[in-house]
C-alpha cells in the first residue's frame, strides 16, 4: 500500500495504475461503514484509492472542524488490511493553496435539509469531491447512503460536469442497536450513546406506519417527532419525508420516499435516513 501526501505524488502513482480504479473519499477516523465502501471497491476494481482529508470548506465557522476526530496511523493500518492500493492524505495547503478561489455550487437540491441547516456545506463537499475526481480519475466512486443528500448532490454534480465515472451507493452500516456508524459517535457520552438509538427508532416507527399503509407524509413526519419527543436528550433539527431525487417535502407518498432526520443528542448533531419503499 502506497501512501502519498502531495498532488504531484498522487498523479505519478495514478499514472502507474492499469485497469479500473475505485475511489473511496473519506475524512478518516475510519469505521466499518467506511470499510464496507473499501471492500466493495476492492471487489469491483483492479485498483483501490482511498482519500483521507478533513475538508475545511465543508465545515461552518461554528462547526467541529478543529476537533473532528483524527487517527491517521490507525486508519492506514485498517486500509492496509483491506488491500487498499493507494491512500492520499493531503495537508490542507495541498488541496487549498493560497489564492484558491474556485468552488462548485450544485443549485437547489443543496438548499434543503442538510444544506438549509448547514449553509455552504455542500459547496465544500462538491468542491473537494470534484477535485478528487479530477486528481484520481476513477472509473467508480463509492459513497454511503448514510449521507443520502450528499449522494444526490454528488450524482448531480457528476452528471452536470460530465465526469466519466459511475457513482456507487452503498447501504448504511449500523451498530447492533441500529445507530448508524459515524466518526462523530465518539463525541457521545455513554448516556448520550444510549439516547442516540432514538434516531433509528424514529425512522423504524415511520417505516412501520408506511408499511401499514400510511401515505400521508405529515403523519409519517409526526410519527418520527413523537418518538423523538420521548427522548429527553434529543433535540430535533429537522424531520423530513421527501422525494428521493429532488428532496422536496412530500404531502402524499406515492412510490418511494426518503425519510430523514437530524437530531442533536446533547451537543452532537447526528443524521440518519431510510428509504420508504413497498417490499
Ligand atoms: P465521511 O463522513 O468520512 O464519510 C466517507 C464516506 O463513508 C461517505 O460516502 C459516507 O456516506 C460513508 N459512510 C459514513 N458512515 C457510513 C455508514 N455508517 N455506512 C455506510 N457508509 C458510511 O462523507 C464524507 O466523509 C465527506 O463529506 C466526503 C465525501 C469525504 C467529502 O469530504
Amino acid at each position: 500500500m502506497q501512501v502519498v501526501t502531495t498532488v504531484q505524488e498522487l498523479r505519478a502513482a495514478r499514472r502507474q495504475m492499469s485497469g479500473p480504479v475505485g475511489l473511496v473519499p473519506t475524512m478518516g477516523y475510519l469505521h466499518e461503514g467506511h470499510l464496507s465502501l473499501v471492500r466493495r471497491a476492492r471487489a469491483e476494481n483492479a485498483q483501490v484509492v482511498v482519500t483521507i482529508f478533513v475538508n475545511p470548506t465543508q465545515f461552518g465557522p461554528h462547526e467541529d472542524f478543529a476537533r473532528y476526530p483524527r487517527d491517521v496511523p490507525r486508519d492506514l493500518a485498517m486500509l492496509e488490511r483491506e488491500g487498499t492500493d493507494l491512500v492520499f492524505v493531503p495537508p490542507v495547503e495541498e488541496m487549498y493553496p493560497s489564492g484558491f478561489r474556485t468552488y462548485v455550487n450544485v443549485e437547489e437540491i443543496t438548499s434543503r435539509l442538510e444544506g438549509a441547516a448547514r449553509p455552504g456545506h455542500f459547496r465544500g463537499v462538491a468542491t473537494v469531491v470534484c477535485k478528487l475526481f479530477n486528481l484520481v480519475q476513477p472509473q467508480r466512486a463509492y459513497f454511503g447512503q448514510k449521507d443520502a443528500q450528499q449522494l444526490v448532490v454528488i450524482r448531480r454534480m457528476a452528471r452536470d460536469l460530465d465526469f466519466d465515472l459511475e457513482i456507487i451507493p452503498c447501504p448504511t452500516v449500523r451498530e447492533p442497536d441500529g445507530l448508524a456508524m459515524s466518526s462523530r459517535n465518539v463525541y457521545l457520552s455513554p448516556a448520550e450513546r444510549q439516547a442516540a438509538t432514538v434516531l433509528y427508532r424514529a425512522l423504524m416507527a415511520a417505516q412501520a406506519r408506511y408499511q401499514a399503509g400510511e401515505r400521508d407524509a405529515e403523519a409519517l413526519r409526526q410519527t418520527m417527532r413523537e418518538v423523538l419527543a420521548a427522548e429527553p436528550r434529543a433535540r430535533v433539527d429537522y424531520v423530513s419525508v421527501a422525494e428521493p431525487e429532488t428532496l422536496t417535502e412530500l404531502t402524499r407518498v406515492s412510490g418511494t420516499a426518503l425519510a430523514s432526520l437530524a437530531v442533536y443528542i446533547g451537543a452532537t448533531r447526528l443524521i440518519d435516513n431510510v428509504l420508504l419503499e413497498t417490499p
